[in-house]
């Protein structure tokens, strides 16, 4: 059995398939500010706003000319052909991974294909446009319903998954993400403490560069597939 694995990627996987980055100079943050979309106070101040930003991102993401790229295609591989546990964990609200065939996967930051309940916590799949006066499929509310996506302020999903993945894994790949955001900003120097090889594919040095033992700079849909081919071919 070989060493478990653990992946944390970034908006910075799915700007090749034509999803905007967050701080790049052509990224969201350069265009709308996120305590007037990504707060529970921004909804609360102003929940037609706060949806429709939502709204355009989730057209945007079922625009059928938004695929998976060679990157998530070559984690899905890594997960079906490494012979120990891959997580893969994801900052990133878009369903690429999944499309590529990736099953042990956990969305941190929430999902954008889903809408959330704030009343009675019912999740479902929500692939059209979401309003202030819908009602509830389970409680039958109305006023409730919001993106099933974590906003600054509010809690990442399944910390302890994460946490105790970290622990004990031997190696941690960190891909596309510029390492702003915490806690995922962290996860690079929980693994390196618990022995972990840490090593970094983006399109730049990020934040946690320092961190990292290894480190390759281009776009993920080069680096990511020659990095997999290289792990994989380890194990001949
Ligand atoms: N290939 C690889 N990396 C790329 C590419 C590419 N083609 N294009 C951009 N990048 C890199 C950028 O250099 C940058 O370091 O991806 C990173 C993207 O960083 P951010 O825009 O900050 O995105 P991310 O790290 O995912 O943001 C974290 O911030 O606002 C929130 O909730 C949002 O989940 C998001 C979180």
């Amino acid at each position: 059995m070989s060493a478990p694995i653990v992946v944390l990627t970034g908006a910075g996987i799915s700007k090749e398939s034509g999803l905007h980055t967050f701080r790049d100079a052509d990224g969201i943050w350069a265009t709308v500010r996120i305590e007037d979309v990504a707060t529970p106070e921004a909804f609360a101040r102003n929940p037609e706003r706060v949806q429709e930003f939502y709204n355009v991102r989730r057209r945007g993401l079922l625009n059928p000319n938004i695929q998976p790229n060679a990157a998530h295609r070559a984690l899905a591989r890594l997960e079906a052909e490494w012979p120990g546990e891959v997580l893969l964990v994801t900052q990133n609200i878009d369903d690429l991974h999944e499309r590529a065939g990736s099953r042990k996967l956990r969305h941190i930051h929430g999902e954008l294909l889903k809408a959330r309940c704030a009343g009675c916590g019912d999740v479902r799949e929500c692939r059209g446009d979401l309003a202030v006066s819908m009602t509830c499929g389970s409680c039958g509310k109305a006023g409730g319903l919001r993106p099933h996506v974590v906003w600054f302020g509010e809690m990442p999903f399944d910390l302890d998954t994460v946490y105790e993945a970290l622990a004990g894994c031997g190696t941690f790949l960190s891909i596309g993400t510029s390492g702003n955001v915490y806690p995922a900003a962290g996860f690079v120097a929980e693994a390196r403490a618990n022995g972990a090889h840490t090593v970094e594919l983006n399109l730049e040095p990020s934040e946690g560069r320092s961190l990292f033992h290894e480190a390759e700079h281009g776009p993920a849909t080069e680096i990511v597939p020659a990095y997999v081919d290289k792990l994989l071919k380890t194990l001949r």
